[in-house]
């Protein structure tokens, strides 16, 4: 198996019950999962996006984390996915999202 580059979690607020509950999902993170991945399709990244359940980071959501660089995202939007893998390109931190 090839492993991508980049794996970008996308927390979808899954609780036990499998449910989608918490703050992320109420906050359009399902479509922040379909947007990322046109977005990486439209760059030509060696990425693959998952679904998670809480990160527990629940007051920044909707949150993702990229790793292996193991940066971790709040308040992401579709104009700062645009940002996160802009600056993911470049090889650096988004910061103005970065939790910290
Ligand atoms: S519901 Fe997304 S971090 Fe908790």
């Amino acid at each position: 198996m090839d492993k991508p580059d980049y794996h970008i979690f996308v927390c979808n607020s899954f609780r036990m019950s499998g449910e989608p509950q918490g703050i992320c999902n109420k906050k359009n993170s399902a479509g922040l999962l379909q947007y990322i991945e046109e977005e990486i399709l439209d760059r030509g990244l060696d990425a693959m996006v998952s679904a998670t359940g809480c990160l527990k980071v629940c007051d920044r959501g909707p949150a993702m984390v990229v790793y292996p660089q193991n940066y971790w995202y709040g308040n992401v939007t579709e104009a700062a996915v645009d940002d996160i893998l802009d600056a993911l390109e470049n090889g650096e931190p988004c910061e103005e999202y970065l939790i910290t």
